[in-house]
């Protein structure tokens, strides 16, 4: 669908995440002649500079972002033509007549503002836009994360956004949703009959949805030291991951219809207590170690950081939902930094066969198990029994593997490329409703009040190691592993 014609309008537009994704997301765009010719950017930021002057700063920070075999000189610099820099103070309406002074005017023209600030100038800027005549019925407003940093702020953000814009036009991201594997995941589910008939507890012993980075937390200790694992990464990415694998059909891919199922997952997630929090979620924060073979220094010790820091940089957590599909199933949830491996995936593991046929005794079965990879290769693996050949019945686990990059030779598409299509065809499945933001924080909410109040540290591990050793007896409790864990030494 082709899309009509727009401003954007980016709030933080000098910023980490507009050099590092939005911009390079877009050259892309219009490199695939996505974008209308008279599409317009305008990045705002607070820093006085004129726009020949943000264009350089765009050249030396944002281009490094795009990959060589993608970059097309005079392409790059149609794209930058694009670009007008207004230099406004968010907080400020008196600067506005600044951004007033180059928005077009037609009617039918799509308009959206993307606001990748911090959420302290949400209201604000929202409020601004308003007054100065600049948000209409017809704007669209993106919500970049956090979003919040516990249920009151996450509703005062709905409520002083929501004031200004309907639910409607507001695209709250979770780049995640914008994957490709996990838009597979819903392809995988409810594109085939063979799974989804298995896809409950009867057959499904346990779900592991890990996401783990070797990174650290680079230039940004400033936000991570207030933010840590579990706000960073679980209250968003994982839990809609979760949402993805355990929601019922929906009717549609209509926004709501996704939505509405998702909500369901995350309103019937097991509430912790005091006594289950403690059995069930571990946090750790890693030590000096080593990650690719190079030494790293402790979180405590990472530039800026504060040497007595209580944030945790991994989280662990056992989840339950109660429904009758996943009555009593485990979904186990991690996320860290600084681990032996950058690696995003769901393992779905099934139950075991209920009795053996062969001279081989059931405990020797492995059970089947499904993993599906998002990260850093996109794949599924499907691990089956057969028979090794030659004499006799012995039965050995074999993995039958579909790599996506393999099967499908077309360019791939990154997250931010995708939302920001999403957001100018106002497609709003993929984006997090007010409601999906809420419950999100209400399940997390008891775990920040736990660490908060109780005096317990976060457990030390080694940078490069797979988390605290805590982590593998939260899952060996029900007699299980971590996927790597389970796997043969190479
Ligand atoms: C972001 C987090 O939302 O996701 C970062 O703030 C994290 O801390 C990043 O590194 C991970 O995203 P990806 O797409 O690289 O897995």
């Amino acid at each position: 669908m082709a899309l009509s014609d727009f401003d954007l309008v980016l709030f933080g537009g000098g910023g980490d995440l507009a050099m590092r994704k939005l911009l390079p997301a877009l050259y892309a765009r219009d490199r695939a002649k996505d974008l209308p010719a008279s599409a317009r950017l305008i990045c705002v930021g607070r820093h006085e500079s004129s726009t020949a002057q943000f264009l350089d700063a765009v050249n030396e920070t944002a281009r490094p972002h795009i990959p060589e075999a993608n970059f097309d000189a005079a392409l790059w610099a149609s794209f930058c033509n694009r670009i007008t820099y207004v230099a406004l103070d968010a907080d400020d309406l008196a600067t506005y007549p600044a951004l007033t002074a180059v928005m077009r005017r037609d009617p039918g023209l799509t308009r959206v503002f993307y606001l990748a600030t911090p959420p302290g100038l949400f209201a604000h800027i929202c409020q601004n836009l308003a007054a100065a005549g600049l948000a209409n019925d017809q704007s669209r407003v993106v919500l970049e994360k956090p979003l919040g940093r516990d249920l009151a702020s996450a509703k005062q953000i709905n409520k002083d956004v929501g004031e200004v814009f309907a639910e409607s036009q507001i695209f709250r991201i979770d780049h995640y949703l914008g994957k490709e594997g996990v838009q597979n995941l819903l392809a995988l589910r409810f594109g085939n009959v063979l799974f989804e008939p298995l896809w409950r507890r009867e057959w499904i012993s346990d779900v592991q949805i890990t996401i783990a980075e070797e990174i650290g937390v680079g230039n940004r200790m400033g936000y991570y030291e207030n933010s840590g694992a579990l706000r960073d990464m679980l209250q968003n990415h994982l839990l809609q991951l979760l949402c993805i694998v355990a929601m019922e059909p929906p009717l549609t891919v209509t926004p709501d219809a996704v939505r509405d199922e998702k909500l369901k997952v995350l309103k019937s997630l097991k509430r912790f207590t005091h006594t289950t929090l403690a059995q069930n979620v571990i946090r750790g924060q890693y030590r000096a170690g080593h990650v690719g073979g190079a030494p790293v220094p402790a979180y405590r010790k990472e530039p800026d950081a504060n040497p007595a820091s209580r944030t945790e940089t991994y989280v662990a957590v056992r989840a339950e939902i109660d429904t009758w599909r996943w009555a009593g199933v485990p979904f186990y949830l991690r996320t860290g930094k600084r681990m032996a491996d950058q690696l995003a995936e769901i393992v779905v593991r099934f139950k075991p066969i209920p009795h053996s046929i062969f001279a081989q005794p059931t405990g020797s079965f492995q059970p089947n198990c499904l993993v599906i990879r998002l990260q850093p290769d996109e794949g599924l693996h499907l691990n089956l029994m057969a028979k090794t050949p030659g004499d006799g019945m012995r039965l050995k686990p074999v993995e039958l593997e579909l790599d996506f990059r393999e099967t499908f030779k077309t360019p791939r598409m990154d997250a931010y490329e995708r939302l920001l299509l999403d957001v100018l065809r106002n497609q709003l499945t993929l984006f997090m409703r007010s409601d999906e933001l809420e419950a999100a924080w209400e399940w997390v909410e008891p775990i920040l009040d736990f660490w908060e109040h109780e005096d317990n540290e976060p457990i030390p591990y080694t940078a490069g190691s797979w988390g605290p050793a805590a982590a593998s007896a939260l899952i060996g409790r029900d007699g299980l592993q971590w996927r790597e864990e389970a796997l043969p030494e190479v």
